[in-house]
């Protein structure tokens, strides 16, 4: 079955989905919409068999589902009116601003039996999934803790702050690799620039069940851009490193153990372990092509996507309990999900 799908939103990101769904042979036809005619002439230039529209409402009657990467403040509406046209959606992150809607759009989906997808491009990251294997395998012994920075300057967004913007896609990958949902989390961040939220900003996410806690470093305003996540166990470590294509995961044979106490005469040993580092062979192709043909996958079988609404709504509700803290200067929030059992699925391949 062919499918005919329409992006909403060709800027910086939603440009890529173009390319992306152009090139699969399952899509007979991309419809590129943005309310901008700038916009659709620059992307229209690249892809001239790409219909062109100015509106989704437009373009209803020429798409089966649709991607949003508008900017997040538009999400709901744009794939509230998507989902009750009957057209499945593939929604960028944060999928919504708030849970209530963000629960809304999973319930619409679910009421009009289309599919909802969110955009958790790292989901669909084989590195992601490398480390997932060896953390939940317990290959790096017992898991300590696990730690992300997401730096760079820029892009500023009006309307979210740097956590909804960046840390969206640390949640995402720590949920992916602990299997889990944190039960509280705690924020802190800065304002740095006027008219923006928060540009600097630090979300500690409590993981009970497991006993781990992850710490999410955010920042808009920084020198170096970083796009990292390590993981640091009782036996080995491990580091993600997105910028580092020639080696993107990294596995330490690194560590201490400790002797001591009363039977030491009071004394503490710490013995360290430096042995081996490994680069694991990854199979690494392009995430967003792999999350667009799953999201075309789902659509013709009626499967459930790897990063659904549900997965979409978890990252909202870990980001508006951030909000809560952010505002309280780091207090511990509970995470709502809404009265939704979430099970997390696993994104090991
Ligand atoms: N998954 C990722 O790695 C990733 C990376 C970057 C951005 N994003 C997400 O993609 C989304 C877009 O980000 P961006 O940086 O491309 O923004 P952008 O500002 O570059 O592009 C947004 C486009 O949407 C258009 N638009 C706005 N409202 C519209 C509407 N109602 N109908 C049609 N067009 C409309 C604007 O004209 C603009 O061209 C955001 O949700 C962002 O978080 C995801």
């Amino acid at each position: 079955m062919s499918m005919r799908v329409g992006i909403v939103g060709c800027g910086y990101w939603g440009s890529k989905h173009v390319r992306v769904f152009s090139n699969l042979p399952e899509v007979s036809q991309v419809v590129i919409i943005d309310g901008r005619p700038d916009i659709r002439a620059a992307v229209g230039a690249d892809f001239p068999d790409a219909l062109q529209r100015g509106s989704l409402t437009e373009a209803l009657d020429d798409i089966d589902a649709i991607v949003v990467a508008t900017p997040p403040e538009t999400h709901f509406d744009v794939t509230a009116e998507a989902i009750t046209a009957g057209k499945h959606a593939l929604v960028e992150k944060p999928m919504a601003t708030n849970t209530t809607d963000g629960l809304e759009l999973v319930r619409l989906a679910e009421a009009t039996g289309v599919v909802l997808a969110a955009g958790h491009t790292f989901a669909y990251n084989a590195a992601v999934w490398k480390l997932a294997e060896l953390v939940q395998s317990g290959e790096l012994g017992k898991l300590h803790f696990l730690d992300a920075d997401r730096l760079n300057l820029g892009l500023y967004r009006p309307d979210v702050n740097v956590l909804w913007d960046l840390a969206a896609h640390d949640v995402s990958i720590t949920t992916t690799v602990l299997g889990a949902i944190p039960d509280t989390v705690s924020a802190w961040g800065a304002r740095h620039s006027a008219g923006f939220a928060e540009d600097v900003a630090t979300l500690r996410m409590r993981f009970s069940h497991q006993e781990v806690e992850s710490t999410v470093r955010a920042s808009w305003l920084d020198p170096v851009k970083v796009r990292r996540t390590t993981a640091v166990g009782s036996q080995k470590m491990a580091v993600y490193d997105d910028v580092d294509i020639d080696a993107r995961l990294r596995v330490f044979e690194m560590g201490r153990s400790m002797r001591g106490g009363p039977g030491f005469g009071g004394r503490l040993e710490v013995t360290y372990h430096n042995g081996e580092t490994s680069v694991p062979a990854i199979d690494f192709q392009e995430p967003l092509q792999l999350e667009a043909a799953d999201f075309l996958r789902c659509c013709r079988t009626g499967a459930t996507p790897m990063a659904d609404g549900k997965a979409g709504l978890a990252v909202v509700a870990v980001l508006e309990a951030s909000d809560r803290s952010l505002a309280e200067n780091g207090m511990p929030v509970p995470v709502d999900l809404a009265g939704l059992h979430l099970e997390p699925r696993l994104a090991v391949a």
